[in-house]
């Protein structure tokens, strides 16, 4: 007996970051972010029983083999046993692909590790032979997938999606995340995201590692004090529709993520001379035609250009005259608002 479940998931971008945690993948400060549409990772997960000498997991991605994304999956599958003991008794064959290029420096461990938690819950439901309501199932799958990656967590719901306790949000957790329910203005309906490439190379320094430069680093009670704040500023944002405020969290976001990485003890630097290059002519730019436009970073050097759809021709044109010569290859990938995962089989 063999049995073949897909679902899609997507990347998502934080407004709101996350940095630092505790216990268990736990957030210090509650994070909010934008499921994206194009940028998804699509698992393929065939389970049959064990049989004896036989490996536990078989993974390929984009048809090749990757023995380290394969270890990771191994110690994820394994932290999520007792959430779906079936993975005990059956063998494994995932084969994964993502929408975006592989070298385009797209955190892709969110949209991955979602959508093998999508399967792994699938796959529990199919071998008891029931269904989950559709809430539990989301958020019992958004729980796992934190496990994998804290901003997994959030890759299970589209449009505006909050992780973490917050004030005020009484379903709101730090064990997993859901979906923003509160008043959103039509300026911030359906956001563009353009990504420009500015570097594609390996992070010298990883999420993992930075989060725990977090543990003495002197700013970070002073770090998730302001993360709160900018939090409760966003939400009347999004509801109230004042862009110009909206760029001013986002890019304090953005760049009090990357102070913290260039403060930490041992410091480091994620930025190119590029990035501030770009974010230069973004600013620039906008001060001369007053358009609403907002960038913000993940961890990493490339740049998110995030604004409304009705600017999309002028903003595209600016990419092109003055951004596109500071791009790796030129490379620039359209995205937008995501309605989040879908399943497949
Ligand atoms: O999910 P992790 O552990 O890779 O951490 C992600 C941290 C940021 O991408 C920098 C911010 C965020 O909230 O996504």
């Amino acid at each position: 007996m063999e049995n073949t479940i897909i679902w899609e998931s997507p990347s998502n971008i934080a407004l709101i970051k996350y940095w630092g945690k505790m216990g268990v993948q736990l957030p210090c400060n509650p994070s909010l972010s934008m499921s994206l549409k194009e940028s998804v990772s699509r698992f393929e997960l065939t389970y049959s029983p064990k049989k004896a000498g036989e490996p536990d997991l078989i993974y390929a991605f984009e048809g090749k083999e990757n023995k380290a994304f394969e270890k990771k999956l191994s110690k994820f599958i394994a932290a999520v046993s007792n959430d779906v003991p079936c993975v005990t008794k059956y063998q494994l064959k995932i084969s994964s692909s993502n929408t975006f290029p592989h070298s385009a420096g797209i955190a892709s461990s969110a949209s991955a590790m979602s959508a093998l938690a999508l399967c792994l819950c699938s796959m529990q439901e199919a071998i008891d032979e029931m269904e989950m309501p559709k809430d539990f199932f989301l958020k019992k799958a958004s729980e796992m997938a934190r496990l994998g990656s804290g901003s997994a967590s959030r890759s299970l719901f589209g449009e505006y999606v909050i992780w973490g306790d917050l004030e005020g949000l009484s379903n709101s957790s730090n064990y997993f995340a859901i979906p923003y329910e509160k008043t959103i203005h039509p300026i911030f309906e359906n956001l563009q995201d353009t990504i420009l490439m500015i570097d594609s190379s390996p992070k010298k320094v990883s999420s993992t590692a930075g989060h725990e430069l977090m543990n003495d680093h002197p700013y970070a009670d002073a770090r998730f004090k302001q993360a709160r704040q900018n939090m409760a500023d966003l939400i009347d944002v999004l509801a109230n529709g004042d862009f110009n405020r909206f760029i001013q969290i986002v890019e304090n976001e953005a760049l009090s993520l990357h102070a913290l990485m260039m403060s930490s003890n041992p410091s480091y630097t994620l930025f190119k001379p590029n990035t501030l290059i770009a974010i230069e002519r973004i600013k620039d730019f906008r001060n001369k035609t007053g358009l609403p436009i907002a960038f913000t970073l993940d961890a990493g050097p490339n740049i998110h250009l995030l604004y409304p759809k009705a600017e999309e021709k002028l903003v595209q044109s600016f990419i092109k005259q003055e951004i596109v010569e500071l791009l790796e290859d030129g490379v620039y990938i359209q995205d937008g608002m995501g309605n989040g995962p879908k399943r497949i089989k």
